[in-house]
């Protein structure tokens, strides 16, 4: 088969890397892709967002089967487009990718199915939206509704922080479109926890426990960002609590999704917050978490083209899925500055050391290589260093070992991934 990846991250990477290992799979592109994706699959240097130019390029190129990676692309109609075109792909309708792409809409949609999450209020004037949080205090949530780089979230533990998030978003535009409604939220205290399971429609496929770390700096503090690194399994999601949050979430989601006309295909993905009061949903993700995907896919033992297939066909029900025993810890290296003001073009060097250790790997986001080609960061996170082990504690020492063979003076990483489940 000629299969298409959309996407440049490490998500899109690891899914390269699965995919190019497939027998189903006889040629892998990927648009736009990156330095390390240029290893597994032949870029192409179409953006993401540009949807005519990939739909064009599926149909001149007759490929046979597309992998949507990030959510714009899915919340912009790529799924939609590609079927009208006869193509055949892996994510939801942009109907049905509204989960991810609108907060209201699933508060709403969790609202009419009975599926526990926080406590909520829309609100698209600040005035009233700060006497709203006045009336009710910090600690308090305030979210942009639409899509906004995952930079959309504020945690307020003060008033101030509060009211200048709802002011940044409603009068000074700070999300533009995605930003012109808010939700405000109660905030949840717990342990997160991220699930993601396959979909075909119908039949739902748990994939493997993951847990990430959002906030810059350690013991998870600093501001929020896509993700510092991951780990799997994640202890905390044993088999009673995965039972309760397929019950709870995962299969009214999927039915209500149907029955309410946008039938739900490919990855779907909860952020979980695990309260005294069990858990409730944070939000859905309409895509494969990142960098969940890393661990999750060098885990990961079964083939993982014929599942993205199944979820496309509706044949979900006879595919199973084996996972490794071992641990895998990924651990993100980011430009400094990063996830506020950082710079471009720093050279990385080392990683030929790296990619000579068994059982780890190096994924590739913000990367290019330039004309004398020397290895560029290009990004804000730049590389996911992935590592297996006997257990969580030895797979975070073996990705340490491998961070430390990577010579990049402007880049940086977390020293503590993984440290709850350890
Ligand atoms: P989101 O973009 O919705 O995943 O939010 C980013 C992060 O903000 C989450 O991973 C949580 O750490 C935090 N967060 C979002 N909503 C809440 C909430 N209601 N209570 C506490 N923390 C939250
Ligand atoms: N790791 C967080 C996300 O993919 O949204």
């Amino acid at each position: 088969m000629k299969i298409l990846v959309v996407g440049s991250g490490a998500r899109e990477h690891a899914l390269c890397w699965a995919i190019t290992r497939s027998s189903l799979c006889k040629d892998l592109y990927c648009a736009p892709g990156n330095a390390g994706i240029e290893e597994e699959a032949q870029c192409i240097p179409i953006q993401v967002e540009d949807l005519e130019s990939l739909v064009k390029f599926c149909t001149k190129e007759s490929i046979d089967f597309v992998v949507v990676g990030p959510e714009a692309p899915l919340v912009g109609g790529l799924i939609d487009k590609l079927t009208i075109a006869g193509i055949k792909a892996f994510g939801p309708s942009a109907d049905a990718a509204k989960l991810e792409g609108s907060k209201s809409f699933t508060k709403e949609f969790c609202l009419r199915h009975k599926i526990p999450t926080a406590a909520f209020k829309r609100f698209s004037s600040a005035n009233a939206a700060i006497r709203y949080v006045e009336e009710i205090g910090a600690p308090i949530v305030i979210k942009a509704d639409g899509l906004a780089a995952g930079k959309g979230v504020t945690v307020a533990q003060t008033l101030g922080q509060a009211k200048d998030a709802i002011e940044e978003a409603l009068n000074d535009n700070k999300f533009g479109e995605a930003g012109k409604e808010i939700v405000v939220e109660e905030c949840l205290i717990g342990e997160e926890a991220s699930f993601h399971v396959l979909v075909d429609g119908e039949n739902v496929i748990p994939l493997a426990s993951a847990q990430d770390h959002k906030p810059v700096g350690e013991g998870d503090t600093g501001p929020n960002t896509g993700g510092m690194g991951t780990y799997s399994p994640a202890p905390i999601l044993n088999e009673d609590l995965t039972q309760e949050i397929m019950q709870k979430f995962i299969i009214p989601t999927v039915e209500g999704m149907k029955k309410e006309g946008h039938t739900y295909k490919g990855v779907l993905y909860a952020g979980l917050m695990i309260t005294d009061n069990g858990p409730k949903l944070i939000e859905y993700n309409a895509r494969f978490g990142d960098p969940e995907t890393q661990v999750l896919l060098m885990r990961l033992k079964s083939d993982l083209l014929p599942a993205l297939i199944a979820c496309a066909d509706g044949t979900l029900d006879k595919i199973n899925l084996n996972w490794d025993k071992s641990a895998a810890v990924c651990v993100v290296m980011a430009a400094k500055g990063y996830p506020g003001d950082y710079n471009k073009g720093t050279s990385i060097k080392g990683l030929h050391r790296v990619n000579q250790i068994k059982n780890t790997h190096v994924f590739h986001a913000g990367t290019l290589l330039n004309q004398h080609g020397e290895l560029i960061a290009n990004g804000g996170r730049v590389l996911s260093i992935t590592s297996m082990g006997e257990n969580i504690a030895d797979a975070q020492t073996k990705a340490y070992e491998a961070v430390d063979l990577i010579d990049w003076t402007d880049g940086f990483c977390r020293r503590d991934i993984a440290w709850r489940a350890i």
